[in-house]
């Protein structure tokens, strides 16, 4: 009996010590823990949901053709439940309890610029797919983003309305608690006003409000020729839904948080004359873009979105650096990451520049008869 329970002991204790190294608390030596903070749950669900598809086809080909410096990538996912508090509570777990070698994420900016600080503290890389706040990546030397910033997409915005659009006198509608938000209003004020248009009014609104009457009467009063809604698909396809109701005819312009297959869902027929800018489009005819589109409609049985193509570059960019460091200290990591040049990515040809931001170019798409409808690709 007591050879029995000693026997029983013994074999708990291997089966703690299993599990504590398998947690990555012993360092699992033939792979590298990479983590992942995605809104996975939320109110912006879709953003996580579909850059963790894009990134698991990065990590699985990656695995395919024999891993990085010999060993497999084994992605960790921490869900932020579309909340900026919780990014910063799912990257300290990823950093000081699994002890992840680089970070990917987030889309939101607010979730990145929340997130940031505790990877710098740490020395731990984060690369984030989707947040194209300028402040994120200042946020220090190991922040980086796939994507392009703001005041770029503010510029091209602004001036797809005046010279594309002939708009001279337009409205805003954004999302006050919302950092990317607010910032690329301002940015497209800037060039707009620069160019000789005029912003007639300003209206705002917090994400997850559902009826905009109130400030979409507002605008209509001082009748401008086109509104300008910088926000999240979530609330900009309810916004121009509304306006429609409104007798709001007049063309609306969003930036990248429009992209999703969700804003024509959600907003149906009313989408029509609506325009926005983004990182990628599915119909675009490069082939590395059909390649992947082709890939990714075979894996999952849906079209990829921005999201899924975001994530799944931000994937390679960060192993090709892990590749090119020879190591997985973070120092040199973050050295690889900025020496990044021409990597062709699914959304572009990929540079990181001096602030640790991916210069690109930018894609215009127009809402045609409840279709997303590729326009145009303008280089940095
Ligand atoms: N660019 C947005 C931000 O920085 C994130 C976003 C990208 C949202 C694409 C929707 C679609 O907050």
């Amino acid at each position: 009996m007591r050879r029995l329970i000693a026997w029983l002991i013994l074999g708990a204790a291997l089966v703690v010590i299993g599990l504590w190294i398998g947690c990555g608390g012993g360092g699992n030596t033939s792979e590298i823990l990479i983590g992942e903070y995605s809104a996975m749950t939320g109110t912006t669900a879709t953003f996580g949901q579909s850059t963790h598809r894009g990134l698991m086809m990065a990590v699985d080909e990656i695995n395919a053709a024999g891993g990085v410096l010999g060993k497999k990538i084994h992605l960790l996912t921490e869900d932020t439940q579309s909340r900026p508090e919780e990014a910063a509570t799912a990257v300290t777990k990823l950093i000081t309890r699994d002890r992840v070698k680089a970070v990917i994420g987030e889309v939101s900016s607010s979730r990145s610029l929340a997130a940031a600080p505790i990877c710098q503290a740490n020395g731990v890389p984060m690369v984030s797919n989707a947040s194209t706040n300028p402040e994120v990546t200042k946020k220090g030397d190991y922040i980086f983003r796939v994507c392009y910033i703001d005041p770029f997409q503010g510029e091209v915005m602004a001036r797809f309305a005046f010279s594309t659009l002939g708009i001279r006198k337009a409205a805003i509608l954004k999302d006050i608690k919302n950092d990317y938000s607010v910032g690329l209003a301002q940015y497209f004020e800037e060039t707009f006003q620069k160019l000789g248009g005029e912003i007639i009014a300003t209206q705002a609104y917090s994400e997850g409000d559902i009826d905009f009457k109130a400030q979409l009467t507002a605008l209509k009063a001082t009748e401008p020729e086109a509104v300008i809604v910088p926000g999240y698909y979530t609330e900009a396809a309810l916004i121009v839904k509304q306006a429609r109701e409104l007798n709001m005819t007049m063309p609306f312009v969003g930036g990248d948080g429009w992209d999703s297959a969700k804003l024509v869902e959600i907003g149906g027929a009313s989408m029509n004359n609506t325009y926005y800018s983004t990182a990628y489009s599915a119909d675009d005819p490069d082939s590395v873009v059909q390649n992947f589109v082709h890939k990714y409609t075979a894996r999952y049985d849906d079209k990829p979105d921005a999201f899924a193509a975001l994530g799944y570059d931000a994937g390679l960019i960060l192993f090709d650096a892990v590749k090119r460091a020879g190591s997985t200290e973070g120092a040199k990591i973050r050295d690889a990451l900025t020496a990044t040049r021409d990597f062709r990515g699914v959304t572009g040809t990929i540079t990181i520049d001096s602030d640790r931001n991916a210069r690109k170019p930018i894609v215009i798409i127009a809402v045609v008869n409840g279709e997303m409808t590729y326009k145009e690709t303008i280089q940095p």
